[in-house]
């Protein structure tokens, strides 16, 4: 690759690592500090005033609040970044050993892995999804399915059970869950399979159906993937999340009121 090319690669990977909302969230707090800083430092020369650490943390806040506003970012963000220096500031008074922040910090790394990229995070389905989706797996058919994001594995491990002739897969991106499903299957004696990868890697090519629990953000580049790679006739399952570009040929409403589980035939 010339030296020109691989500018060019690395601008665009930065534009998208700074586009990624929690980077953003991070770059905001980041310039808030600084404007509150240098605000504070030049009112505080100007009439000798002296600022608490918890006043120009609200006023960080406040700021990161303002510019999470502007930016566009989703309305979360915006509490989220007010409430962020105050709960650093307090939580620093606590004076909690460091390694309880490295410890917490080791376990939601396993665990939620690279959900401030994907914005997929793990929350898993209940049983009342399973009996819903095994309703509408053909009977008496050997079939191949997928859990796209398996999480725990509940989904996979709840059919491979019930439909012994089929195979079931599970893709996790997070290592924790995976590991947990993993050993799941292999101390519960399952024939059901657990990968650990990013599942736009994988080819949907082989799966009679297709299961995702993700988040609205990751409907459409599904969608993509899976007119270019499912074959005819295969189904394609979402719980909660409808493809903005796609009409379900199936909707089954949850009896408690709950999301719905979506369906379309390639
Ligand atoms: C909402 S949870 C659903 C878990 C499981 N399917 C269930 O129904 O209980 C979504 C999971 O997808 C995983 N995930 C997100 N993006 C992924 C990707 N690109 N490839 C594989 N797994 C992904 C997350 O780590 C998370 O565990």
């Amino acid at each position: 690759m010339s030296n020109g090319s691989s500018f060019f690669a690395l601008v665009k990977s930065t534009r998208y690592f700074v586009k990624i909302p929690a980077v953003q969230a991070l770059l905001i707090q980041f310039i808030s500090f600084f404007f509150v800083f240098t605000l504070l430092a030049g009112i505080g020369l100007l009439f000798e005033m002296h600022n608490s650490v918890i006043l120009v943390s609200l006023l960080q806040g406040a700021v990161a609040m303002l510019l999470s506003y502007r930016r566009q970012m989703a309305p979360w963000w915006w509490l989220m970044q007010f409430i962020f220096p105050c709960a650093l500031v307090l939580t620093l008074a606590l004076k909690i050993p460091p390694v309880f922040f490295l410890s917490a910090f080791i376990f939601l790394l396993g665990f939620f892995w690279t959900t401030f990229r994907t914005q997929v995070p793990f929350y898993p389905s209940s049983v009342k999804v399973w009996e819903s989706i095994e309703k509408l797996l053909p009977h008496g058919k050997q079939i191949r399915m997928i859990d796209i994001g398996s999480g725990l594995g509940g989904v996979i491990l709840h059919l491979a059970v019930r439909h012994p002739e089929s195979t079931f897969i599970g893709i996790e991106l997070a290592p924790l869950p995976w590991l947990l499903s993993a050993l799941r299957a292999a101390f519960g004696k399952s024939s059901a399979r657990f990968i650990r990868g990013n599942y736009i890697h994988r080819s949907l090519t082989n799966y009679d159906v297709v299961f995702a629990y993700l988040s609205p953000v990751a409907m459409s580049a599904l969608w993509q993937k899976a007119v270019h790679e499912m074959k005819p006739g295969a189904l394609l399952l979402s719980y909660e999340f409808l493809i903005p570009e796609a009409h379900p040929s199936i909707t089954i409403s949850s009896k408690s009121g709950g999301p719905n589980l979506y369906g379309w035939h390639l």
